[in-house]
C-alpha cells in the first residue's frame, strides 16, 4: 500500500478541548475558535500547500478548489470513446482522473504538486481497485511534455490560461482535445460544450484551434 498514507493522521479528531457537547460558547471562546480557524487556515497553507509549489512561480499558482459531481460527468461526456492517454493537469483528489479511468479512458494520469491531495488520490486508487493504467505524478504541470497527451482536462483560473494556451498549442497532437471547465480559452473557439454557469466545460480539438490561429496569422500580414 501507499507508503505516504497514514489513516487518522491529519486532523487527530479525538483531541481534547474541540467539541465540548453542553457548554455554550461565549465571546472568549468564539474568538478563541477564530483564531485557531485562522491559525489552522494558515498552516494549511504553509505546512501542507507549500512544500510542493517552493519551485512554481506565485503568477502560475492555483490554489485546490475540487470540481463538483456535475461538473466531472460534464468533462467527461465531452470525452467520451476517445482513445488515448488521458491526462488532469493538477488532479487534485484525483476525481476526475478516476472517474476518466472507470469510464474506460486509459491510462489515465493526474499531475499534482500538494504531497497530501497527491496521497489521497493514489488512496482512492487503491481502495477502489484501480491500477495499472491509473497513476498520479508528483509533476509541475508546467514542466511536463504533453506531447503523447490524446485527451487533457484543465480545471484551472483563468488567469493561468493564456501561458497555458502558449504551451498546449507547442506540445499537443493535432489529434488532441483539450476539456477546460469553469473557464474557457478566452482566445480559442470551443468545438462543442456542455452544462450551464459553474458547471459548464468546454471542449477544444487542437486541429481546429491551430487552423484556427493560423487563419488569424496569415490575415495579420496581409
Ligand atoms: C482548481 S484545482 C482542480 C483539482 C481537480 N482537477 C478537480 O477538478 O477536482 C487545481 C489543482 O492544481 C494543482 N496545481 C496547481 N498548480 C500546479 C502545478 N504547477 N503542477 C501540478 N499541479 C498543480 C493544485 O494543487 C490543485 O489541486
Ligand atoms: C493499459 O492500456 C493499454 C491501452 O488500452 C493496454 O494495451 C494495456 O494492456 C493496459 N495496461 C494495463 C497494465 O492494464
Ligand atoms: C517532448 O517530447 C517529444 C517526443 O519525445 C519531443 O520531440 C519534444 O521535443 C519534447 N518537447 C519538449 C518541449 O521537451
Amino acid at each position: 500500500m501507499e507508503q505516504c498514507w497514514e489513516p487518522g493522521e491529519p486532523g487527530e479528531p479525538g483531541e481534547p478541548g474541540w467539541a465540548r457537547p453542553g457548554g455554550a460558547l461565549g465571546a472568549r471562546g468564539l474568538l478563541a475558535l477564530a483564531v485557531a480557524s485562522g491559525a489552522a487556515a494558515w498552516a494549511t497553507w504553509a505546512v501542507l500547500l507549500m512544500p510542493g509549489f517552493r519551485r512554481v512561480p506565485l503568477r502560475l499558482q492555483v490554489p485546490y478548489q475540487p470540481s463538483s459531481p456535475r461538473q466531472v460527468a460534464n468533462a467527461l461526456a465531452l470525452l467520451r470513446g476517445r482513445a488515448g492517454k488521458t491526462v488532469d493537469l493538477g488532479s487534485g483528489d484525483g476525481r476526475l482522473v478516476l472517474e476518466a479511468y472507470r469510464q474506460g479512458l486509459r491510462p489515465a494520469l493526474g499531475y499534482e504538486l500538494n504531497p497530501w491531495l497527491l496521497c489521497l488520490a493514489k488512496y482512492r486508487a487503491w481502495r477502489a481497485g484501480y491500477h495499472g493504467n491509473v497513476s498520479f505524478l508528483k509533476e509541475d504541470l508546467w514542466k511536463v511534455n504533453l506531447s503523447d497527451c490524446h485527451n487533457v482536462i484543465v480545471f484551472l483560473a483563468p488567469s493561468v490560461k493564456p501561458p497555458l494556451a502558449t504551451k498546449l498549442l507547442a506540445e499537443l497532437p493535432d489529434d488532441a482535445r483539450v476539456v477546460a471547465g469553469r473557464f474557457p480559452f478566452p482566445s480559442w473557439t470551443p468545438s462543442s460544450t456542455l452544462g450551464q454557469g459553474l458547471e459548464q466545460v468546454w471542449a477544444y480539438d487542437m486541429k481546429e484551434v491551430r487552423r484556427e490561429a493560423q487563419g488569424r496569422a496569415q490575415e495579420s500580414q496581409v
